[in-house]
């Protein structure tokens, strides 16, 4: 059983919460941390947390906790973080690690330094649907991973912070780029490294000083392409999908929009719908189980699994660290227009730049390129010759 700490009493806190109260249900927050007294008070009551405080350093340094869960805004992750490797205790922290590279390095050093547990918080690869396809693709149902696109949009966030810039970081990049680069990055293997990213991103819709809406490309060692698409200027509810292509198959995911359970109502549900729904009368899109459907139950367990067994969780702060070194390479694409290297001065994957594609042989003098059959029945095989290269055609007739 563990004892724990929660920063943070907003959406994520309470997801967070309604997780570990619910999951394996042996571990219990003992704490919540907010700045308002009343918003802490009302939450501690609700989630039956025996003590509540408004004080950070308070908070961490409880003689009782021995997690410390961090679900506060971006701009506060560092000195949370800091405070809580120095009392010694694991520490969870959300999406995204930092605000920048250097910052998720300066986090990285500090937990590390302090010899203490850390697990990145990325439930969008946790998602029971991810977890099933990852495993598919571990298990070379996709051949070698070629493509893989990651999109989450949705009508923009729902606090303040977020959308200056000073306290988050940015805009849709570092909001919901983080999960897409991770869902990305674990289809095409962790262990190869994100050399250059392009993007595009610009304000289309809000008045603000970040990005609204981005799509960036993401060029791996091995020749594989990660793609992220986010947004906040996006129209009904929030659009999560992720798509894998590889060498032998393909893999389509669809987590939030039209996932099986869709209601249609003239007079209105009367209630909560699910996370950024827009409304709450016609086609509507509910989810059953939302924190399962969105990763949070597996995360957890595996995040408090791997504490109890002394190994490292499936997501650690060095993660968060990439996913943030992948983020600003972005941040400068859109500013040069070109393609900007991945700037990672700590690299613990693979140094093999093998893009690995091998050639089929069709007989002693080609190369197969592909067979398709025709609507004649014949098959048509492309082929290319080994010496010269030239590509040529080839008709089998049908039987
Ligand atoms: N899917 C996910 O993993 C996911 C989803 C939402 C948010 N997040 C992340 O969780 C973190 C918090 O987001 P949220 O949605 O819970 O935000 P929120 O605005 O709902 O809650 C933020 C919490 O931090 C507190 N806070 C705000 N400003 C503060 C300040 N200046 N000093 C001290 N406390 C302050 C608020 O009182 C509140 O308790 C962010 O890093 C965000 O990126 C992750």
């Amino acid at each position: 059983m563990h004892k724990i700490t929660m920063l943070g009493t907003g959406l994520i806190g309470m997801f967070y919460t309604m997780t570990l109260h619910s999951g394996r249900s042996r571990d219990r927050v003992q704490v919540a941390y907010s700045r308002n007294p009343e918003r802490a008070e009302k939450f501690a009551k609700e989630w039956g947390i025996p003590r509540w405080t408004t004080t950070l350093a308070e908070a961490i340094n409880d003689p009782e906790t021995d997690v410390v869960v961090v679900g506060l805004p971006n701009n506060l992750h560092e000195e949370a973080i800091t405070l809580a490797a120095k009392a010694g205790k694991a520490i969870l922290c959300t999406k995204p690690l930092a605000r920048s590279g250097p910052e998720a390095l300066r986090i990285l050093e500090a937990v590390e330094r302090a010899g203490v547990f850390h697990g990145y918080l990325e439930d969008l690869v946790y998602t029971p649907k991810t977890l099933k396809a990852l495993q598919a693709v571990r298990n070379g149902a996709l051949g070698k991973v070629l493509w893989a696109r990651s999109r989450e949009t949705h009508p923009g966030p729902h606090s303040d912070w977020f959308w200056d810039k000073s306290q988050s970081g940015g805009g849709a990049i570092i909001d919901m780029g983080c999960h897409c680069i991770e869902i990305a990055r674990s289809f095409i293997g962790k262990d190869v490294r994100p050399v250059e990213v392009m993007c595009w991103a610009d304000t289309q819709v809000h008045p603000i000083e970040a990005e609204d809406s981005a799509v960036g490309l993401v060029k791996y060692a091995n020749g594989a392409v990660g793609q992220f698409e986010v947004s906040w200027t996006f129209r009904g509810g929030m659009d999560l999908r992720d798509e894998v292509s590889g060498t032998e198959g393909t893999i389509w995911l669809n987590h939030w929009l039209r996932t099986g359970f869709d209601l249609f109502t003239s007079v209105g549900e009367k209630g909560y719908v699910s996370e950024k729904s827009e409304g709450n009368t016609g086609w509507l899109f509910p989810v059953g189980d939302e924190v399962g459907s969105l990763g949070y139950t597996p995360m957890m367990a595996d995040m408090l699994d791997a504490l109890d067994a002394g190994k490292k969780p499936m997501e650690d702060f060095y993660d968060g660290y990439v996913v943030n070194a992948i983020m600003d390479a972005a941040y400068r694409s859109v500013e040069s227009k070109k393609w900007e290297p991945v700037q990672l001065e700590v690299w613990r994957g693979s140094h093999d730049t093998e893009h690995g594609i091998g050639m089929t042989d069709y007989d002693e003098q080609h190369f197969l390129i592909k067979e398709e059959k025709m609507p004649d029945g014949s098959t048509k095989l492309i082929l290319k010759e080994k010496s010269g290269g030239k590509i040529v055609q080839k008709v089998l007739p049908g039987a």
